[in-house]
């Protein structure tokens, strides 16, 4: 087979034949080659690059005609550890401690503090806000840390459950939990604690009935509510404020 005849495919099902293009590249395709470490001088050199990155024909004609930004951009994602994914920096105080990290902002806090930071205390159960497993408290309020973009809480005091005892003096609501039996599989309890201090220091926790319309966004698959409830009302009753 000559070298012509081995340039020239057939394209299934395609009654015509296909010739790779021997024409010489344009500026911005030149230079998106070289952004991305290859050699060439024809659109046939060009193609086999893309394909070999994973970039499509559409993509790459949006970069040759978005200039050296777009290329600057994605030759980095490309070669990048950020896998193309922009990152900024954000300053997060937890704990009483300032961690300066570089997130996507895209990353809730939940991910932020159990990925990077490693406070693994708080859990993700269902990570779409409806189980208040992941709740902490930014700025003294209780939130679920699954729906905050951790960017939201930049500048915030921020407490999770490894932040709530005072070295081996356990919180209030921690004892009252281990009293009370307020917990089974233990899953839920991190955010049942986080939870129920807010919910007094809210003024919640007069009643059981408020207890429990309170913390209702707090599921436990273990069923330990009525535990959890005179666990709260305890440390209500106690005069404990937060
Ligand atoms: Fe956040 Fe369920 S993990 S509400
Ligand atoms: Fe198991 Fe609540 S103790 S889910």
């Amino acid at each position: 087979m000559s070298d012509t005849e081995r340039d020239v495919e057939y394209w299934p099902g395609f009654h015509g034949r296909v010739e790779y293009d021997e024409s010489p590249l344009s500026e911005d395709e030149a230079a998106l080659l070289r952004d991305l470490g290859a050699a060439g001088t024809t659109r046939r050199d060009f193609l086999k690059v893309l394909a070999a990155a994973g970039i499509s024909l559409s993509a790459a004609q949006l970069l040759t005609g978005c200039g050296s930004s777009a290329r600057q951009t994605t030759a980095g994602a490309l070669g990048g550890t950020a896998g193309g994914i922009e990152t900024s920096p954000v300053s997060l105080k937890v704990n009483g401690q300032t961690h300066q990290l570089d997130l996507d902002s895209r990353v809730s806090l939940l991910d932020a503090l159990r990925e990077k930071l490693n406070l693994t205390g708080t859990k993700k159960g269902c990570d779409h806000g409806q189980c208040g497993a992941c709740t902490v408290l930014v700025g003294g309020e209780r939130v679920l840390s699954c729906l905050t973009l951790a960017a939201q809480a930049e500048g915030e005091e921020i407490v999770t459950i490894e932040g709530l005892a005072h070295g081996d003096d356990l919180h209030p609501m921690q004892a009252a939990f281990i009293k009370h039996d307020g917990f089974q599989c233990g899953y839920c309890t991190p955010g049942q604690l986080m939870s129920g201090v807010a919910c007094i220091k809210e003024g919640h926790a007069k009643t059981d009935g408020d207890i429990r319309e309170w913390m209702s966004g707090n599921l436990c698959r273990c069923g330990a509510y009525p535990n959890i409830v005179a666990a709260i009302r305890q440390v209500e009753k106690s005069g404990f404020k937060s």
